[in-house]
């Protein structure tokens, strides 16, 4: 890159807060088109869900108002009911259950089986840094709201006899808190469900929940899936047959 190409991306940059207004007809006509900030914040939210972007520690500052509206949307809605129903799908066609009460399914519970976006709203839908405090006290009210698409799943899968297990990074001083409100939105009849305690709060999340599927696994059940809303709910060793993961721009586990 040529230092005078260097010095007029380094302005663009210092710029763009001033012109966030003006983004609309927005310029980043570098490659002779022009492209709006609804392109380049939903070109943000996709490259998030196919995990190219990682690790991100918030919402960048331009894209809180989009990724807001997203999380209200209908689309956020239908995005996550198909996910559902592709489960569903997977569930009728590909599984030949054993029925002899090893099959299981693994479920994550934040932005999976309960909604955090009550909480995110009130944090700009995570264009503010993670604050642990606060979000834990929020999850101790245990005012979460169900996600209706995944109730539907989860009382589906009850009803095909397969096991439930929860898999939760919250901590185990919020066990009882996030049992009661699992309860109160409808969710009941899980198997196991787990929690992060002090043992394993220093490795990753995606460490940690392997870790506790081999212990699954060993144990003599058969994941058939996992639900989740970050990677590091579906990915590592040992993985199950089909993983699938619901949207979520607000915030990255890693
Ligand atoms: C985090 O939240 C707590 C509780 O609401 C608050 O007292 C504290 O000031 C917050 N910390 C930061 C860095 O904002």
């Amino acid at each position: 890159m040529s230092k005078a190409l260097g010095w007029c991306l380094v302005c663009t940059c210092l710029l763009i807060p001033l012109v966030v207004a003006d983004w609309n007809i927005l310029k980043l006509s570098r490659n002779g088109f022009k492209i709006s900030l609804k392109n380049y914040c939903e070109s943000w939210r996709m490259n998030v869900e196919l995990h190219n972007i990682r690790d991100f520690e918030v919402v960048p500052e331009e894209c809180i108002e989009y990724i807001g509206k997203y999380m209200k949307s209908t689309q956020y809605k239908v995005d996550s009911e198909r996910a559902i129903e592709e489960c569903l799908v997977y569930l009728s066609t590909s599984c030949n259950l054993k029925k002899d009460g090893r099959d299981a399914w693994i479920f994550d519970i934040d932005d999976t089986l309960l909604s955090t976006v009550p909480y995110y709203k009130n944090n700009q839908y995570g264009g503010n840094k993670l604050n642990v405090t606060s979000l834990e006290q929020w999850m101790r009210k245990g005012k979460a709201p169900a996600l209706d698409h995944s109730l539907k799943l989860f009382n589906e899968l009850k009803s095909r006899g397969i096991q439930i297990i929860l898999i939760t990074a919250r901590r185990e001083h919020l066990r009882s808190a996030t049992i009661d409100n699992l309860l109160n939105v409808g969710y009941y009849g899980w198997t196991r469900i787990f929690f992060r305690d002090t043992a394993n709060e220093f490795v990753s999340v995606k460490k940690y929940k392997s870790d506790v599927r081999r212990e699954v696994m060993n144990g003599g059940y058969r994941i058939w899936g996992i639900l989740g809303d970050q990677y590091s709910s579906i990915e590592g060793i040992p993985s199950p047959r089909r993983t699938f993961k619901l949207p979520n721009p607000m915030y990255y586990v890693s």
